[in-house]
């Protein structure tokens, strides 16, 4: 596996690739490694990719600084999961070359204003600025064929597919299902800051959409049932909704098609997200819309 920090080597590494007639895939972390990325790995080498994967925990998506500060940090691990996991080059870029302003705000931003403004984007201002600004230049560096994203942070893939689209970067990006522990729990490398009763807790949100999906109620009813399960497991509820899966926007009791479920809550002060899918097209005895 080789290992890079710097850009000048790493933008050589992915071109040299591209020279040999391969196709790079890029997975971008923030380290703290689980399966969750490890399965990115493994979609992008099942796609006969060149494996890079970034470690690079970015200040400019964190809106407070002490979240940033206690954000997990295991270099050594990740190095030897990504290394057995068959990842071709692993990329820790410093922090001086990503944002050389820093902590001086950089004067270039990629904003992707809309799709940014709600959900996380509402609790954690500037964070998609970040997401998508340390996204846009990844890309840039790397030029991967495809970019493999993890549902589990659904509005980051969509903010990522629309900056794609709307800068026309010439790359795929790939949704990966979200990877669950034996109880359900989305895994995340903040499941690793809870404690055994915070953990416990933590699953409310993965039964909180199982109950809202298997409810076959309307929008309304979904966001009330997530809540109450959420709320009644001590999870402080950051919010419950059910939205449009491309725009984001709440969906209305009346409209029918897919829409996807997002939750997110805070627990032992560590924020965890969590989302499905539901559709209201019609689903078996689901109660009819708009009544
Ligand atoms: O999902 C993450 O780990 C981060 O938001 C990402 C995409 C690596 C950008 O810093």
């Amino acid at each position: 596996m080789h290992r890079l920090s710097a850009i000048a080597p790493w933008r050589a590494y992915a071109q040299s690739v591209r020279d040999a007639g391969g196709r790079v895939g890029v997975v971008p972390t923030m380290g703290a490694l689980h399966d969750g990325h490890l399965s990115l790995v493994r979609r992008a080498h099942d796609n006969g990719d060149v494996v890079v994967l970034t470690s690079f925990v970015n200040p400019r998506q964190f809106s407070d600084a002490s979240d940033l500060a206690g954000y997990p940090r295991t270099p050594a691990a990740d190095i030897a999961l990504a290394e057995a996991a068959g990842v071709d080059a692993f990329v820790s870029p410093s922090l001086e070359e990503m944002w050389p302003d820093h902590p001086r705000p950089t004067l270039t931003t990629v904003a992707v204003s809309e799709l940014a403004a709600p959900l996380e984007g509402a609790g954690r201002p500037g964070h998609f600025d970040g997401v998508a600004s340390v996204v846009a230049k990844l890309l840039v560096i790397t030029g991967p064929a495809r970019a493999y994203f993890g549902e589990k942070d659904y509005q980051q893939l969509v903010v990522v597919r629309r900056l794609v689209r709307d800068l026309a970067f010439d790359v795929q990006v790939v949704g990966c299902a979200t990877l669950r522990d034996e109880d359900g729990l989305a895994l995340s490398s903040r499941n690793a800051l809870l404690s055994p009763d915070g953990l416990r807790r933590a699953r409310a949100l993965s039964r909180a959409l199982r109950a809202a999906k298997s409810s076959k109620g309307r929008p309304s009813e979904c966001r009330t049932i997530m809540r109450e399960v959420m709320d009644s497991a001590g999870v402080d509820v950051a919010y419950a909704d059910v939205v449009d899966v491309a725009t984001l926007t709440p969906l209305g009791d009346h409209e029918r098609g897919r829409g996807r479920a997002m939750v997110a809550g805070v627990v032992e002060g560590v924020r965890l997200i969590d989302n499905d899918e539901i559709d209201f097209d019609q689903g078996g005895d689901r109660r009819a819309l708009g009544d």
